[in-house]
């Protein structure tokens, strides 16, 4: 770590601790600094963006200040610039990070590029609806990890109102995924999309040929021709038998994690259709221009990652929670949990040396108001301290009375009240400690466009918080390992550690 990275380390380490009472007390106008409204329409009569409110945490002007500091001792804005200029950014694997570039805002040849790709993706999802691939109204999604959850959270929070076609994702290797699918499908009307970056992910091809076979052991004639690819590499898929009108590319600098923008979210865009997924990446788009453009404080990824920081670097706060209240939003916090697990669980810094603290929260969650009734209790009185975010929509998903929706946002705040007051009892058995942190997102109401927003929102404060860390977020080497182990069983190694060898015989495997 350079000098003027640890002076200003040590400098926010420094600053004075005060309870969210007293700093409301100090701050009345606190509301008004730390709850921004972020608006993707200016249609004053039809209001579209989010409130993201940020007063329940603790930071000041102070620590504000200190953060910026460091910001600058980590080049913040030299990054940045590099990330929306197509340049490396991911030093280990010599890589561009170029997902925003597929929502419209980045290099101008990338840009211009992915539209290209965009475009052909956009006539086969329409060819599709017009009915060119015949009757189609299943469409069995095949990946894993970030070529499954973006489709996964995106379609399960837009499908219930928009959906055109009835799209299953499938990850897991293990088949009771696959016969989930394969129960709620009739062969004779499904696609099947493999989405795979690398095109060699074991789980992902596995599923795949039993698809296949699934479609052929039903009668259908040509299963190969029921399949479309979605891949970093087209040639890998032509060579497993796809026809390459049905394979749609994306660049290779577009992370697994961060590839919903691309060809990944060609299952979304049949679910809702093509405008609507056009419409999220456009609210995506909006967010990258306004992390592109604004300093400081006004920039709402960094303002986010000087409270994430402020609790894991100097409160020493070991975990993260998010809960949705919307029921639309219940796949967010896995989501969001390989996001920022995968981009910034690591221990080395980008130049490879060992951070000197802790780097990303673990970060779980959950839906509201389901988890209040299960772990809410150790948010209020146990003794770990947990900063939690909260995610609700001001216009409701459902058409019931008008109490559910009223119920669920009453008591999403009621939550943030009272974390934050605690409350004073003589039995200590009864006594809330309060001055816990949280931050609320308010949407004006979950449509793509508002999605894409919040996604992006997410994806700027990961890269945010792991610029100010000094590491790099776009690589991923610690799923690696697990991965060669699992091949060496398969191939016939038996020389493990004596714990796995007596479960690999205990399974048969060995
Ligand atoms: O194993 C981790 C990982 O590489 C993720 O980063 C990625 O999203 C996932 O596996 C799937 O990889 P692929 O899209 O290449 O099948």
């Amino acid at each position: 770590m350079t000098q003027a990275r640890a002076n200003a380390w040590q400098q926010l380490a420094d600053q004075p601790r005060a309870t969210l009472a007293e700093l409301f007390a100090a701050d009345p106008a606190r509301v008004d600094w730390l709850a921004t409204r972020f608006d993707l329409s200016d249609d004053a009569e039809q209001p579209a963006g989010m409130l993201l409110d940020w007063s329940k945490t603790h930071l000041t002007r102070d620590l504000v200040a200190g953060f910026e500091a460091l910001a600058e001792a980590s080049d913040f804005v030299e990054m940045r610039r590099r990330l929306f200029a197509g340049e490396v950014v991911n030093p280990t694997e010599n890589r561009a990070a170029e997902h925003s570039a597929l929502r419209g805002v980045g290099k101008d040849t990338s840009v211009e590029e992915a539209a290209a790709l965009r475009q052909r993706m956009g006539l086969l999802v329409d060819a599709i609806h017009d009915g060119a691939l015949g009757d189609v109204r299943h469409l069995i999604h095949i990946g894993i990890g970030g070529s499954a959850l973006g489709p996964a959270v995106a379609i399960d929070a837009l499908s219930r109102d928009l959906e055109l076609v009835d799209v299953h994702v499938v990850a897991n290797i293990d088949g009771v995924a696959l016969e989930d699918a394969f129960a709620a499908c009739d062969p004779e009307t499904t696609l099947i999309a493999v989405a795979s970056k690398t095109f060699t992910t074991i789980e992902t091809m596995t599923n795949a040929a039993s698809a296949l076979k699934w479609l052929a052991d039903n009668g259908v004639e040509d299963p190969y021709g029921r399949v479309i690819a979605l891949t970093a590499y087209p040639e890998k898929a032509v060579e497993w038998g796809v026809d390459e009108t049905r394979v749609l590319p994306f660049a290779e600098s577009v992370g697994g994690r961060y590839s919903l923008w691309s060809s990944i979210g060609f299952p979304i865009a049949v679910s809702i259709g093509w405008e609507e997924f056009e419409s999220m990446l456009a609210g995506a788009a909006a967010v990258d221009r306004h992390f592109r453009d604004t300093d400081g404080i006004d920039n709402l990824p960094l303002r986010a990652a000087m409270a994430d920081l402020y609790y894991s670097r100097l409160m020493g706060c070991e975990t993260r929670a998010v809960f949705a209240y919307d029921q639309r939003l219940a796949l967010l916090p896995s989501y969001l949990q390989q996001l920022e697990m995968e981009s910034n669980g690591k221990s080395v810094t980008a130049e490879g040396e060992a951070v000197d603290g802790h780097t990303a929260p673990i970060t779980w969650g959950g839906v509201g108001t389901d988890a209040q009734h299960a772990v809410f209790q150790l948010l209020h009185q146990g003794t770990h301290i947990v900063p939690i975010d909260f995610i609700a929509s001001i216009a409701p998903g459902d058409l019931q009375d008008p109490a559910h929706h009223r119920i669920l946002l009453m008591n999403c705040f009621a939550q943030g009240a009272a974390l934050m007051a605690g409350k004073h009892s003589d039995d200590p058995a009864r006594a809330y400690p309060g001055d816990r942190p949280s931050a609320t997102i308010l949407v004006d109401d979950l449509d793509p466009a508002t999605l894409g927003a919040l996604i992006a929102f997410h994806e700027h404060r990961t890269f945010c918080n792991a610029v100010l860390m000094g590491i790099n977020p776009f690589d991923q080497f610690g799923v690696e390992l697990g991965k060669e182990i699992a091949k060496k069983i398969e191939g016939g190694a038996e020389d493990f550690d004596a714990s796995t060898d007596a479960l690999l015989k205990a399974a048969g495997l060995g």
